[in-house]
């Protein structure tokens, strides 16, 4: 996957896309990360890449002819016929969950959007943009945090990237429900214990007690998950005795 990123601040991404799992996806050519400074394509001699909102009002607007001429930078070093997404970070985007981080995993070339200040110019997300994209109902000083985190989210499901595929199968999310608590060593730790059911060695006692922690969580935390999730006959027999 190529990932291109169009940002006024590339140094920020150095930290959480350098490190670990996608750090080793980059060194195995199975993720290619690549930033890109808008300022360096303004045409303004003094490198300005903002400016006052029309119609007045707060804050500075970062200016289309940079952001466009940067995008157009990028897509003349795609072959024909690629087709890239083009993710502007945003909050009024629709928001990011696991659903679309696995649709944007199978994508060959993703390029995201970062902008500052108040945002920018409607007229360079009419043009280029795919899809405006929110990471959560809470507003941050720009989309570069937004872009680290769905682009950790993305890589972390190309094939390969995480050491063992199964790893990812029965996480939160992956079935649409919470996942259930884990242990390791000791059983015994200062005098709490393991539950024993895990010591048991019966993988369907184990897989029944993971089910119903699943469910339990999921009904105490996010119960809204529930009527999204795909539930079993024994599924609901659980939820019913849960919810007595
Ligand atoms: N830019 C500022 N806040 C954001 C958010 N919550 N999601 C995506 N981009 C943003």
């Amino acid at each position: 996957m190529n990932i291109r990123v169009l940002t006024l601040f590339p140094e920020m991404f150095q930290g959480p896309l350098n490190m670990s799992i996608i750090k080793r996806a980059q060194e195995k050519k199975m993720l290619d990360i690549q930033y890109i400074d808008i300022r360096e394509f303004t045409d303004n001699k003094h490198k300005k890449v903002d400016d006052y909102p029309y119609g007045g009002g707060a804050g500075m607007v970062m200016t289309a002819q940079p952001i466009i001429d940067c995008y157009q930078h990028v897509a003349n070093q795609l072959q024909e016929g690629d087709k890239p997404r083009v993710i502007y970070c945003s909050p009024k985007g629709r928001v990011f969950d696991q659903k679309l981080a696995q649709e944007l995993s199978k994508e060959k070339h993703l390029i995201f959007i970062c902008g500052h200040y108040e945002g920018i110019d409607q007229r360079a997300i009419d043009e280029v943009v795919t899809d405006e994209v929110s990471i959560g109902d809470y507003v941050l000083t720009g989309g570069e945090l937004p872009a680290a985190v769905m682009i950790d989210a993305v890589a972390r499901l190309i094939p390969g990237v995480l050491g063992q595929a199964e790893s990812y199968q029965e996480e939160s999310f992956y079935c649409g429900l919470l996942e259930y608590p884990h242990y390791t060593r000791p059983s015994n730790f200062r005098g709490l214990e393991v539950p024993s059911v895990l010591l048991s060695g019966n993988h369907k006692d184990i897989d029944r007690w993971r089910r119903e922690k699943s469910l339990e969580i999921t009904l105490k935390r996010r119960p809204d998950l529930l009527e999204k999730a795909t539930l079993s006959d024994e599924d609901k027999q659980i939820l019913k005795y849960l919810k007595k």
